[in-house]
């Protein structure tokens, strides 16, 4: 199934997309149905009532995809039958079959939900990687047409390399900022730009020289060597308070690099989930810029907030205005005695991993008649739809989740905003110019009638900035940690309604 077909210096660039036999026209039907299940898929992703189904769907056709590999590489020999590839390729095939999902199966169950961020920026690196491994796969397939290879074969091959490095590098720079691996700070060295400035050139001006010269290898390991660099130039400098958005940008470039190898193999549905995931790649970007407020190419040029490092920076400033310090016993009555409560979940539940704490708490409050809702900021927590999939696992209803631009006018009538672990998402700096958060869109916490925190110090939160909420005269602090605070909430709510 090269999509290159060489036969000496003549390279077919079309062949590979038709089926020839029988047989290769039901394996591209089964790849058509495995295309139609990752769209749909994505259709149910949209709703998180939903979104667990469409996961399912679109795995269960990526697994169909994969085994549907097998019988196309089968009727790869000659005249359309015969296993082309002799037994170290079905070796290889099965081999990384079992061990590329065993893997898979392990890192996504033992990972923590706060360290997905990084799971997810590594399975970038490894798709990113892939990509360039099957770029230069067919590339030596077709070693005997070098220096009479045709643009259209060259310029994908040199894509998908520059797109799958770039993806590859900087994927793995990101894993380690987040992981701490890596500072969280922004990192540059005098004449870094120049020396990024000169790695974009070798990718870009290797490309060129490899489709001038037909196909030249020197030229394409030159554009190699210098997005390989890119990728790291580019993400070293970018603070961790951004790499979220960081890592979705390069999930787009994964999809793009999958797509790109899926020109150069001739290979539909790689085409088909690359473009996908490219697609949704971009969009989830643009849409958590936004809701930073952020433009992708400021990001790119220079973060904000110090990542991790600024919660252990610790204690805020407090501006000589005193904090109102309030127990489980305190808080218990206003909740017992309230119409209607909202829950502002962020980084500190996740890390606490209080969602069934808190998805007790609000059921209880609403069998004793109480409106509860959980107001779920767009970038609550470390990675877009943090907060929606761990209150989905604590099963809190759907109807109870409100997205911000929902949740924000329930403020005004709410008795109770009981903020957990949240602290960017609520600070109303955001609606004053001259800091890193201004124009973010906040949760309008401070517009409710009374308001609990629940956090274990007046630690600033990602953006590295001090929250006034804190100090506002209708708020008391509960410093605990969360998944302990909500505990000692439950009885406590219990004795007030009995
Ligand atoms: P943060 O602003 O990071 O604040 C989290 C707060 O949780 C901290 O102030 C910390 O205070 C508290 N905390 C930590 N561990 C806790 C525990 N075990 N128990 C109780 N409290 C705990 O979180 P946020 O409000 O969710 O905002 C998210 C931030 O991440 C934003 O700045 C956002 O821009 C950034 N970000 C998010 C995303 C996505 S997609 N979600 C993407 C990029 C950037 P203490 O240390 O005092 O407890």
């Amino acid at each position: 199934m090269s999509g290159a077909v060489v036969s000496g210096s003549v390279v077919s660039a079309s062949a590979g997309f038709v089926p020839t036999s029988t047989g290769g026209v039901i394996t591209w039907a089964i790849y058509l149905l495995c295309a139609v299940s990752f769209v749909l898929g994505l259709h149910l992703m949209r709703s998180p009532g939903t979104a667990r189904r469409g996961n399912l769907l679109s795995a269960g056709g990526m697994a169909v995809a994969v085994i549907n590999t097998i019988p196309l590489l089968a009727m790869d020999g000659p005249n359309g039958f015969g296993w082309a590839g002799g037994t170290w390729a079905l070796v290889a095939l099965v081999g990384g079959l079992v061990v590329g999902s065993g893997l898979g199966v392990f890192s996504a169950r033992a990972v923590k939900m706060t360290d997905m961020p990084q799971l997810v920026s590594m399975f970038n690196a490894v798709g990113g990687g892939a990509a360039v491994f099957v770029a230069f796969a067919d590339y030596y397939r077709s070693a005997g047409a070098i220096g009479h290879m045709p643009a259209e074969f060259t310029i994908p091959v040199w894509l998908d390399i520059i797109i799958g490095s770039v993806t590859f590098t900087g994927s793995i720079i990101a894993a380690g900022k987040l992981q701490g691996v890596v500072s969280g700070n922004p990192i540059s060295f005098p004449g870094s730009r120049l020396v990024m400035g000169l790695s974009a050139l070798a990718a870009v001006g290797g490309g060129i020289a490899a489709v001038v010269t037909q196909g030249g290898a020197l030229w394409l390991m030159i554009a190699l060597a210098g997005a390989l660099l890119f990728g790291i130039l580019l993400v070293l400098p970018i603070g961790g308070a951004d790499m979220p958005v960081v890592i979705s940008l390069l999930n787009a470039f994964t999809g793009l690099a999958v797509a790109m190898a899926g020109f150069v193999i001739q290979n539909q549905i790689l085409i088909v989930a690359g473009a996908l995931v490219g697609a949704s790649g971009s969009i989830l970007t643009k849409q958590m810029a936004d809701a930073m407020n952020r433009s992708i190419m400021a990001i790119m040029v220079g973060g904000f907030g110090q990542g991790e490092n600024a919660a252990a920076a610790g204690g805020a400033a407090t501006g000589g205005k005193s904090v109102r310090s309030v127990d489980a016993d305190d808080i218990a009555i206003q909740l017992a005695y309230a119409n209607k409560v909202i829950f502002v979940p962020g980084y500190g539940l996740a890390a606490a991993q209080a969602q069934h704490e808190i998805a007790e708490l609000g059921s209880l409050l609403g069998a004793n008649g109480v409106t509860v809702y959980y107001a779920v900021h767009p970038v609550a927590g470390r990675m877009p739809g943090h907060m929606n999939v761990l209150l989905a696992e604590a099963n809190v209803p759907y109807d109870e989740m409100k997205e911000m631009e929902e949740a924000n006018p329930e403020f005004e009538t709410a008795d109770v905003a009981l903020v957990v672990g949240a602290n960017d998402v609520t600070n109303p700096l955001a609606r004053q110019s001259g800091n890193p958060i201004s124009g973010m869109p906040i949760l309008d916490v401070d517009r409710a009638k009374s308001v609990i925190v629940i956090k274990r110090s007046m630690g600033q939160g990602y953006a590295a900035l001090d929250n006034p909420l804190y100090t506002d005269t209708k708020t008391g602090m509960f410093f605990t940690d969360a998944k302990k605070g909500l505990a000692s909430l439950i009885p406590a709510v219990k004795e007030y309604l009995s």
